[in-house]
Parts: C-alpha cells; sequence; structure tokens
C-alpha cells in the first residue's frame, strides 16, 4: 500500500498522463500554482460544475443562477471589506528565505499531532480485534485525550490572536511550539505581517485615466450586487437564492498542492437571502443539504468531515467547512457560511443605494440575512480523482490502475472497440458511436490488443467498453464490460442506450441525496 505522499504523487502524475490536468506554460518550466484543464480534465470538470447546478439551481424552485463579470467596480471591494481584510499572515524564516503561511504552519504542527491520534487507534484496533470500539477509545484513553486536548487549545489561541490581530501572538506560538521550517530546520523566523491577497490590475488604455480594479477573490460579490435586479426581474419571494459559478483569483502565500490551492481557481457558490433571525436555522439546514449532496456521490461516508471554525470571517456569524480526506490528510472542500446582513448593508453605504426586500407578509422592508454555500471546483476536482485512484491486485498476481471515479461524472461513458481493424467490425463500431454520442460522450478505440485497451480505459476512467466482434455482425449483440467489476455481458446493440443510462443518469445519482 502506497503512503500517503507516495499515492498523493501518483494522482499527480495519473493526471498528467491521462490527460486531465497539465502544469500551465510547461514549456517555460509553468507558473506556480497555475493549471490547465486537459481533454479529459475538462469534461471531469464539467461533469462536476453540472452536478453541483443541476442539485443547487434546476432542483430548487427557489434558486436562479447568474453569471457575473470577473471584473467588478474597485469600490465593490473596499465596501466588501477585501480591501482592508482579506489578507493572510505570513513569516519568512530567514535562513531559507521561504515564505509561509504562520496560521498553517501552526495548523500543520496539529496535523502531527492528529496523526499520533491516528497511530493510537491503529495500534489499538490490531489489539483487541473485533471487540475494539473507536468512538469508545476515542473519549477515554488518556493518550488520546491528551494529545486532543493539545490540539484543541493551540487552536482556540491561534484563533483569538488572529481574530484579534494580535501578530506578536502568532509569532510566539510558533516560536513556543518550536516550529521549524520544514525546508531548512531553522526556527529563525521574522515577524508576522499581513498580506493581501487580492490581484490587482488597470482598466483603461492611457496611463493618466486608467483605474484600478481587482480580480475577484469570490465571486460572491458578483451576486450581492445584482441582488435586487435578480430578485424583481425572476420575481423571487424571500427565502431564496443566487447561484453562480465562476473564476478567481487569489495570490496565495503558499500555493501547494497541486490544484488545491490554486492562484486561479474556479468557485461554485450559492448565496441564500433570508429572513433576519431565520439565519441559524438555514445555516444547519444547508449544511445538511451539502454533506448529502456530497454523499451521493460515494465516495465513502467517513472521508468527510465538519469543521466549525474558530476564526471567522470579516462577514460571517457561524462558518463550518466541510473537510474531505484528501491524500495529505483532512482539508477544506467547501464553507458554508452564515454571512447575516454584512455585504448587503456595505454595498448600501458605499453605493447609496437600497438594498431591501419588501416582505408582504410582514409588510415591511429590511436588508436579508445571507447563508452562503461556496465549493472550489478544482478541489472537487481533486476530492473525486484522488479518491477514484486506485491498483488492484488481480486474481492472476497483476495488478491494474483503475479511475474508479462516479460513473455520472466520468469524462467517457463507453469505448467502442471493434476486436479487429477488420472484416466491417470497425465500421459496426462506428455505426455505434453515432447512436450513442447524442446522449452520451462516448470514444472509438482500435488500437492494440483489446486486453491492453480494457486497461487503458480503466486508467481513463471509462466506465464501460463495448467490444464489437464476429459474433455481432451475426445477431447484432456486442459485449459490454463493466470497470470496476470488470464483468462482461452479452447485451443487444439495442440495449445499449438503457443499460448505460442507468448507471450514468443524474436522476439516479442525486436521488440518492
Ligand atoms: N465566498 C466565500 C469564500 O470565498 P472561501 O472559504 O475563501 O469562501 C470557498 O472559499 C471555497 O473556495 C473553499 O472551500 C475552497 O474549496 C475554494 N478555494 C478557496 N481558495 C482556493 C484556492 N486558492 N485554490 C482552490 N480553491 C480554493
Amino acid at each position: 500500500m502506497a503512503n500517503n505522499d507516495d499515492q498523493f504523487k501518483k494522482v499527480i502524475s495519473h493526471a498528467k498522463e491521462y490527460g486531465y490536468v497539465f502544469q500551465s506554460s510547461e514549456i517555460y518550466d509553468g507558473l506556480s500554482a497555475v493549471y490547465d484543464y486537459a481533454h479529459n480534465g475538462v469534461e471531469l470538470k464539467k461533469n462536476i460544475r453540472d452536478y453541483w447546478w443541476k442539485a443547487m439551481v434546476q432542483m430548487h424552485e427557489n434558486i436562479v443562477g447568474i453569471d457575473a463579470s470577473i471584473f467588478m467596480h474597485p469600490t465593490t471591494w473596499k465596501a466588501s471589506g477585501h480591501v482592508d481584510a482579506f489578507s493572510d499572515p505570513l513569516i519568512d524564516n530567514k535562513d531559507s528565505k521561504k515564505r509561509y503561511r504562520a496560521d498553517v504552519l501552526v495548523e500543520d504542527y496539529c496535523a502531527k499531532i492528529e496523526a499520533k491520534i491516528e497511530k493510537e487507534v491503529k495500534k489499538a484496533a490490531k489489539r483487541f480485534g473485533e471487540a475494539f470500539n473507536n468512538d469508545e477509545f476515542l473519549n477515554t484513553n488518556p493518550r488520546v485525550l491528551g494529545y486532543q486536548e493539545k490540539i484543541k487549545t493551540i487552536l482556540s489561541r491561534l484563533g483569538k490572536s488572529l481574530e484579534k490581530e494580535d501578530l506578536a501572538d502568532v509569532k510566539a506560538l510558533i516560536e513556543e511550539l518550536e516550529i521549524a521550517c520544514p525546508l531548512s530546520g531553522s526556527r529563525n523566523w521574522t515577524d508576522v505581517k499581513q498580506f493581501n491577497l487580492m490581484f490587482g490590475t488597470k482598466l483603461g488604455a492611457s496611463a493618466e485615466t486608467a483605474m484600478d480594479l481587482y480580480l475577484r477573490p469570490e465571486t460572491a460579490q458578483g451576486i450581492f450586487v445584482n441582488f435586487l435586479n435578480v430578485q424583481k426581474t425572476s420575481r423571487m419571494k424571500i427565502p431564496f437564492g443566487i447561484a453562480q459559478t465562476g473564476k478567481a483569483f487569489r495570490n496565495e502565500i503558499v500555493a501547494r498542492q497541486f490544484i488545491f490551492r490554486m492562484r486561479e481557481f474556479e468557485q461554485m457558490e450559492m448565496q441564500f437571502f433570508v429572513k433576519p433571525g431565520t439565519q441559524k436555522e438555514w445555516y444547519e439546514q444547508w449544511k445538511e443539504t451539502r454533506l448529502k449532496w456530497h454523499l451521493s456521490l460515494g465516495l465513502g461516508k467517513d472521508n468527510y468531515r465538519f469543521h466549525d471554525h474558530e476564526k471567522l470571517a470579516h462577514y460571517a456569524d457561524a462558518a463550518a467547512d466541510i473537510e474531505f480526506k484528501f491524500p495529505f490528510g483532512f482539508k477544506e472542500l467547501e464553507g458554508i457560511h452564515s454571512r447575516t446582513d454584512f455585504d448587503l448593508k456595505a454595498h448600501e453605504e458605499f453605493s447609496g443605494k437600497k438594498l431591501q426586500y419588501f416582505d408582504h407578509e410582514d409588510n415591511q422592508s429590511y436588508v436579508p440575512y445571507v447563508v452562503e454555500t461556496s465549493i472550489g471546483l478544482d478541489r472537487m476536482f481533486l476530492a473525486v480523482f484522488s479518491n477514484a485512484l486506485v491498483e488492484e491486485e488481480l486474481e492472476n498476481n497483476t495488478t491494474r490502475t483503475v479511475l474508479k471515479l462516479p460513473a455520472v461524472l466520468a469524462p467517457t461513458k463507453a469505448a467502442i472497440l471493434p476486436l479487429v481493424k477488420k472484416d466491417g467490425l470497425p465500421e459496426v463500431a462506428r455505426q455505434i458511436i453515432d447512436d450513442l454520442k447524442w446522449d452520451f460522450n462516448v470514444i472509438y478505440d482500435e488500437k492494440d490488443a483489446v486486453g491492453r485497451r480494457y486497461r487503458r480505459q480503466d486508467a481513463n476512467g471509462t466506465p464501460f467498453c463495448i467490444t464489437v466482434d464476429h459474433d455481432t455482425l451475426e445477431n447484432q449483440t456486442v459485449t459490454i464490460r463493466h470497470r470496476d467489476t470488470m464483468e462482461q455481458q452479452r447485451v443487444n446493440i439495442s440495449d445499449l442506450k438503457s443499460i448505460i443510462k442507468q448507471e450514468v443518469d443524474v436522476k439516479s445519482w442525486l436521488m440518492k441525496m
């Protein structure tokens, strides 16, 4: 079994080899934390986006979509608080000259304690065998309790210091914990400073008149500034939501871990506008709904957990992350935030325009409260992709690499393979493609022996291989092979569409919610 680092390296190289993700501008040695999606990657990404859009917009009568521009009036970012408060605490190591996020150094330290807990659990599970009770062990073992308490104390102090902007205490914490630079091992740190994450650019042709702009660091603000336009034209009544997917940009201090933390990435966000005072209920409801969406994809219940924020963003009165078990541990995948009326009120103040909703039932106007769900599309891609990549030992002592993507998300649903390149078999395969391609993304593959083609499609994540052989010419039947079980069935060509649909249909997957 590969360790987590090896597994992650395999994920990255598989993503490149099979046309999912390339480093941007690779011929110029790449650009840090910027990636391109290749022919398979773009399909997987689109399928994830569609799966989200179907669940969030089209399945909800009271949620509508928009597509706002990346450029926004610069005052937007003053009002939203991003100009003043969208920053991360950075610290430099004086010996290695490496720059880190101070809070991440502390969180990584805690992750190491967490790993110790996992080690204790594994040891105890081995010792007690069948009688082992995971929850009881976590709640009673003195060593584990000690570790948990330590993590809690450290994170709570970090949260408080960041909230109070007490950067000296963040540095003191790093020193007290004796955290060393992962590169040089040195503990020679600079002071902690705040670093704004927004990218600036200019609009206009002449230097004198050009206007300073920002590339949006979140898609949410495009929704807030359009709130009244959308509400009026869509005739929505509160509670209702506005959703959008689109690019966001952040000048991340430390951008590592492949597509987990990028400088240009895509978000899928939904702002749900509610009556003041009801936000807590909606916050809980959206936490539950969003977790169900994740679970519908079958990546494993144990791979998710909630993490309530200690340090709240400048706009929130409650916030939680849905964390996923990536190859490098549990990390944030999605955020659910109760954003109060902060954004709409701020835009009212800065624009001088009213952004209020007239509630006919209560006969009063108010600025709605907002509960937001916000997920990174690239991060979701990484969750799905890394979870899917497995190496299986087969009965004949060989291994196969298979990308067990949820069939609903797989880039290609079926590969059509003529057994040989002659005797009219390619022509029949092409006819099957011509029929199926109206409903599914399918491909033709005639190169190499059929066994090798099966392996290639396993590694590509294609749920079905359909083989056309000489019997097909006689009786209009083909062999359909299932990626995960490797089972093969003989079926009529006329049944192919319904067999594939059963496995890849969005409805049957979303019905699991
Ligand atoms: N509108 C709220 C907001 O932007 P966030 O927690 O900063 O909240 C939401 O971001 C989600 O966007 C995260 O949960 C993550 O999935 C994704 N995300 C944030 N920064 C990212 C980055 N640098 N690279 C990739 N995804 C990122």
